[in-house]
């Protein structure tokens, strides 16, 4: 187990809040990294790529050496790569979290600068290639998980994975206390990966009805579909039924530019149709991020206490 050197002891709870489209903006970053857990965004949550070294100039502004980290969608169709990346590298950012391909060109620009790459990954082949192209972390996104989820047991995926791989494993789907937090350590991770607990905070840019709707939603509440996007991804049927989207409607062919170059059409879906994890079910309020942290804390400290008296 391991977790990178630019982290080590900078964070008061292993937590990463992880990067959400259209949720995750400066505001929660710089709520997230303030409050001591590892605060991130997706580059796409920016129309433009100068929009987006916009946003690092503000969270670096704002949380001077604190570690943050972005999401990078790494595959062909995103014409944004190259520009982006150049940006990530300009900026320095110390934590990229990519998603659908792992390329050891973008570890290697990450790497020049003392960077990190967390790759997020739903199955062992993934991982394999991830491993190869150099990461130094993997993220398990599993069963239940907001977004584009897997549909492995958490139990499964670490069983495959933990034994072989060297690097910062992080562990995601439907964690939302701090007790679910020393359950992912004890499972091998190193870090948790929590998105939906996130969205229901007053800094996220979900709007009221989307975080009320979370905390009202109980896991039956959590329908997983292909039809917003194409591949799988949870989303609250309550907005898949306003939306008028049948939720049990056969699968079409899979189309990634959903997920890499989102349209004003996309933008527009997931704007309507709320994604969220099974995790709603241990979510009951919106608090701000601080008071948030500060519980996962509590319950991180009550949890192993319990366990080890
Ligand atoms: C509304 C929403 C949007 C998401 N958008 C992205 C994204 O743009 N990029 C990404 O890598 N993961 C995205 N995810 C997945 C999260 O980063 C993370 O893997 C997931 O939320 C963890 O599971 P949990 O929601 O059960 O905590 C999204 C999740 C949610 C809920």
């Amino acid at each position: 187990m391991a977790l990178p050197a630019s982290l080590e002891g900078r964070l008061r709870v292993p937590v990463v809040a992880a990067p959400m489209f259209l949720v995750s903006g400066p505001e929660l970053v710089i709520g997230a990294c303030r409050a001591g857990v590892l605060g991130t965004f997706p580059a796409l949550n920016q129309r433009t790529t100068a929009g987006f070294a916009d946003w690092l100039t503000q969270i670096e502004d704002a949380v001077g050496d604190r570690p943050y980290g972005v999401n990078l969608i790494v595959h062909r169709t995103n014409t944004r790569l190259t520009a982006d990346l150049e940006v990530i590298v300009r900026h320095r950012v110390p934590v990229v979290i990519t998603s659908l391909g792992a390329a050891s060109e973008v570890v290697a620009a990450v790497h020049s600068y003392g960077g990190v790459v967390f790759h997020d990954v739903t199955t062992q082949h993934h991982a394999r290639k991830a491993a190869e192209a150099g990461v130094d972390g993997l993220i398990l996104v599993t069963a239940g998980a907001g977004g584009h989820a897997g549909s492995l047991s958490p139990f499964a995926l670490m069983a495959e994975v933990r034994p072989w791989f060297e690097g910062t494993i992080l562990l995601g789907g439907a964690l939302s206390s701090g007790a679910d937090v020393l359950a992912a350590r004890a499972m091998g991770a190193d870090l948790a990966y929590l998105g939906t607990r996130f969205v229901a905070t007053r800094e996220s840019m979900a709007s009221d009805a989307y975080r009320e709707q979370i905390v009202a939603a109980g896991a039956g509440d959590v329908v997983y579909t292909p039809s917003v996007s194409t591949i799988p991804a949870n989303f609250l049927r309550r907005s898949l039924e306003l939306a008028g989207i049948d939720p049990d409607a056969a699968p079409g062919p899979v189309d990634l530019a959903h997920v890499t170059q989102p349209s004003e059409g996309d933008a527009k879906a997931w704007r309507d149709i709320w994604s969220a994890g099974q995790g709603v079910a241990g979510i009951t309020d919106v608090p701000p991020v601080a008071e948030l942290v500060d519980r996962l804390e509590a319950e991180y400290a009550a949890a192993r206490d319990r366990l080890c008296p």
